[in-house]
């Protein structure tokens, strides 16, 4: 054979047959069956916004904001909020008579039945509409109303405290996410109208003179 010569005796050219198959049987073993379909580039707004209104419904429902803003009604199971007036509050034809006079502590506070009406140090509380009709709801507030009023406990943000038993301490501790996500919800539940009692304030102590 000649130096340069480029044809390869029968014997190499049988063993780079073998490796070439074992290549090509090598890199199908790997190949998925099925193409991988491919990543969405981003996920729609629609979709977006659908995951933070199920984020907000999934917050509501473990921050037990339906125990007071929606009414108890008596079930086989006792007493559960009656999700057909869900977040609407205090029923207004449940008119409540003036709270009883309890004797100083340790019993301080009482509540309705219906657990939306309480009464204690602090005066009488109604647990408020949160739906979204505009009369007698949440309808005219907004987003960021909302979040003043979770961190300050001030009604509407900046007016009278927000009284007992309303957990807004622990409320205003969420992240800024994590309440844009319970307004969406909020936002988002069947408008009811329900026109809820004003709460009372006790009157502040009489000053010494
Ligand atoms: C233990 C009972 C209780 C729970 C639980 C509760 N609330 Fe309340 N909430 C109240 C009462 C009572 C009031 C009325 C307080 C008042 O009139 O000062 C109130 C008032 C409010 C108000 C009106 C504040 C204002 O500025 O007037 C908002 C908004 C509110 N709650 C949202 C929520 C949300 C959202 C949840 C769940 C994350 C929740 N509440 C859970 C009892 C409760």
């Amino acid at each position: 054979m000649l130096p340069c010569d480029h044809r390869e005796s029968p014997r190499i050219a049988a063993a780079r047959a073998v490796l070439v198959l074992m290549a090509t049987l090598s890199v199908a073993a790997c190949q998925p069956a099925v193409a991988p379909e491919r990543e969405p580039e981003s996920v729609p707004v629609q979709n977006q916004a659908d995951v933070v209104v199920a984020r907000g419904e999934y917050l509501v429902n473990i921050l037990a904001c339906n125990d007071c803003h929606t009414p108890y009604q008596m079930t086989a199971e006792g007493p559960r909020p009656d999700m057909s007036r869900m977040l609407s509050g205090h029923p207004e034809a449940l008119q409540m008579p003036s709270p009883p006079t309890l004797l100083e502590g340790p019993w301080l506070w009482v509540g309705a039945g219906s657990n939306t009406a309480f009464a204690g140090p602090w005066g009488v509380s109604y647990a408020t509409n949160l739906t979204p009709d505009q009369n007698t709801g949440l309808g005219i507030w907004t987003e960021d109303l909302f979040r003043q009023a979770m961190r300050t406990g001030r009604h509407m943000g900046t007016s009278r405290p927000i009284m007992p038993p309303m957990p807004w301490p622990a409320y205003g501790q969420m992240t800024d996410d994590d309440l844009r996500a319970v307004w969406a919800y909020l936002r988002s539940v069947p408008a009811l109208v329900n026109h809820v009692p004003e709460g009372m304030p006790a009157e502040p102590p009489a000053q010494a003179p």
